[in-house]
């Protein structure tokens, strides 16, 4: 059949294992493309994309492949998204699959994203062919690496293909495992439809470009189409493969992999994880797995200049086009104005979002501190969810506050053991087992607050470890635990876009570090200021800044801004926004110190 020479795969790495790279080397080698297209690599595409090096968005890519039996292979090749922020879409693009090349750097070994991401592999039951990248590097260690990755999965360490994606040697091997190795589709092209939706990118004259797997069945062109989450019906206009560029034609049928169009106008109708089937002849059951992906982060955005609120809007709903995981609504602080709640996936969702605003939109913005969403279980019984710490209700009320829980793992030469577990524990982790990689690398497992690593943990995790250990995460659920919301005034008045929701235990210590702070980045006015931070109607902490006497120039911020996250560095220019809070002029960082005092 057809579908004996079609090979569906991925390729899943830790960053900068040299996922990319590869990518390039496999579609110069299949005649794909050009060395000269491959001046860039050309599997991600975005501008942030490029400079950050991450493979934010998952793409496909059809190449034809002589074999050395002879046979033409077509090679789908899927890229997935790199970083945990967007496990959904990985293991989404990885449904789509029947095979994975799992690259690990001969270099640097096994890291937490190899391990995170050969997990979900491993739970859709992919064929998993190892291989150890760089070995052209004078530090490659080869040999040990593939003895680490024989513990991990098995395959016998001699039989790890060695390759070097840069010089391409090793790759046509790769080439022929992947033909052989990786088994080809099943599914009845005469079923009904189940085509799985593993990506989708909004193009302005088109309107979604859905890219699917089709798993049963035969899809053509002109036919109606329904996507079984939400019932809604379109024509598919085109549908087509990916080559570099998207090519049509006239249908895919079970186990193929391309693309449909059909003036579907808005990305949130064709969301990741979805089934496509016929309208005039369903499927009974869509494809299992569906689910609406949630944001995890929350965080208040408002314009620095008022009249640019409206202005604020149109931008995050074009930034909504393209991202189907973005929310937002409409939020007032009685400290900012008006501005949006948005949610995010993680920390680096929240990065690129906000950045974008900044240099696509040419928007000035205040952010405030990113922060969790809570359950919470009133006295009377009724469970409302919190994502914005100024309403929490008063404790009063509250009969238990649930917070979010990951599971981490935290890959780590061995001697860095001692001050990670002392980080975890500072960040309320509970251990959970350590595994050993081989001598010198272990994998430490732990269960901690979503909220404990939302701020910096990675930058500490980075600095304890001289930047050897790595991390990833995934949700695992809500606990009980005993969380109070920390409120700051500033002359009597609490700032709501101040208020954080933190640990008991941790409340007075945070009030202490957090009033210090905003006494050294308030400028000193004509009167004196008071800054108190309470919990509920009790005063824990209070500074004061004296009034300015009138022979002094104004020489007004404290000189201490030490900037650890990026985040914080990006506002560096943010010292002129000022909001008025008040009679105080308060600036934009005030509203970030307390990642400074965590
Ligand atoms: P993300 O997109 O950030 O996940 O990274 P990636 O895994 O796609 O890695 P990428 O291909 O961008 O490679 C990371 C770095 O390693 C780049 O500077 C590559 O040039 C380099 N690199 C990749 N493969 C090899 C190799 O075989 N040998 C050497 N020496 N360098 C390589």
């Amino acid at each position: 059949s057809y579908r004996d020479r079609i090979r569906n795969f991925c390729i899943i790495a830790h960053i900068d294992h040299g996922k990319s790279t590869l990518a390039d080397r496999l579609l110069e080698l299949t005649g794909t493309l050009s060395e000269r297209e491959l001046k860039d690599q050309v599997l991600d595409s975005m501008d942030l994309e490029r400079e950050r090096g991450i493979t934010i968005k998952s793409h496909a890519i059809r190449m034809k492949y002589r074999a050395r039996d002879g046979e033409e292979y077509i090679l789908n090749l899927i890229d997935t998204p790199g970083h945990v922020d967007f496990t959904y879409e990985v293991s989404r693009a990885l449904k789509a699959c029947e095979g994975a090349i799992l690259v690990v750097d001969a270099s640097q070994g096994i890291e937490a994203q190899t391990i995170s991401n050969l997990y979900l592999a491993l739970g859709h039951d992919l064929e998993i062919i190892p291989v150890l990248n760089k070995v052209d590097l004078p530090n490659a260690r080869p040999d040990e690496v593939a003895q680490s990755i024989e513990e991990l999965i098995g395959e016998p360490a001699e039989d790890i293909l060695r390759i070097s994606a840069k010089t391409g040697e090793g790759v046509p091997e790769l080439l022929e495992r992947i033909v052989q190795r990786i088994p080809p589709p099943k599914g009845d092209p005469e079923a009904p439809l189940r085509a799985l939706v593993f990506d989708s990118v909004f193009d302005t004259y088109r309107g979604a470009v859905v890219y699917v797997r089709v798993f049963e069945g035969t899809l053509k062109t002109g036919e109606r189409i329904r996507f079984m989450s939400n019932g809604r019906e379109y024509v598919a206009e085109e549908i087509g493969i990916l080559r570099l560029e998207r090519q049509p034609v006239e249908m895919l049928r079970a186990g193929e992999v391309g693309y449909v169009i059909g003036s579907i106008k808005d990305i949130r109708s064709a969301r990741v994880g979805d089934t496509i089937t016929h309208a005039h002849r369903p499927a009974s059951e869509p494809i299992p797995g569906f689910r609406q992906v949630k944001p995890m982060v929350f965080s208040g955005v408002f314009p620095t200049n008022p009249e640019q609120y409206e202005e604020l809007r149109a931008s995050l709903e074009k930034l909504q086009l393209n991202d189907a995981s973005l929310t937002f609504t409409p939020e007032t602080s009685a400290a900012l104005g008006f501005g949006f709640r948005i949610g995010f996936l993680g920390l680096l969702h929240m990065e690129i979002v906000q950045e974008r605003l900044e240099r696509e939109f040419g928007l000035d913005i205040i952010t405030t501190v990113p922060n969790v969403e809570y359950q919470v279980v009133l006295r009377s019984g009724e469970v409302i969810t919190v994502d914005n710490p100024s309403e929490m209700p008063d404790a009063g009320k509250i009969a238990e506050i649930r917070e979010p829980y990951v599971r981490a793992d935290i890959i780590t030469p061995t001697e860095y053991i001692g001050p990670l577990m002392q980080l975890c524990q500072d960040r309320r982790g509970v251990y959970r087992n350590q595994v050993y990689l081989d001598r010198t690398r272990v994998n430490l497992q732990y269960e901690l607050p979503l909220a404990e690593i939302i701020f910096d943990f990675y930058d500490k995790l980075k600095s304890v470890s001289r930047g050897y250990a790595s991390f990833d995460y995934e949700i695992l659920d809500y606990r009980p635990s005993d969380l109070v919301r920390l409120d700051i005034l500033i002359n009597g008045e609490p700032v709501d876009a101040l208020s954080t929701i933190v640990h008991r235990s941790k409340a007075y210590e945070v009030g202490r570090k957090l009033t210090q702070k905003l006494r050294e980045l308030i400028p000193r006015q004509l009167f004196d200021v008071a800054i108190q931070a309470a919990i509920g109607s009790r005063v824990i902490a209070r500074e004061t800044i004296k009034a300015l006497r009138k022979d002094v120039t104004a020489k007004c911020y404290g000189g201490d801004v030490t900037r650890k996250r990026k985040l914080l560095e990006r506002q560096k220019e943010g010292k002129k926004r000022m909001k008025q809070v008040g009679r105080v002029e308060v600036p934009q960082e005030a509203f970030l110190a307390v990642l400074s005092v965590g």
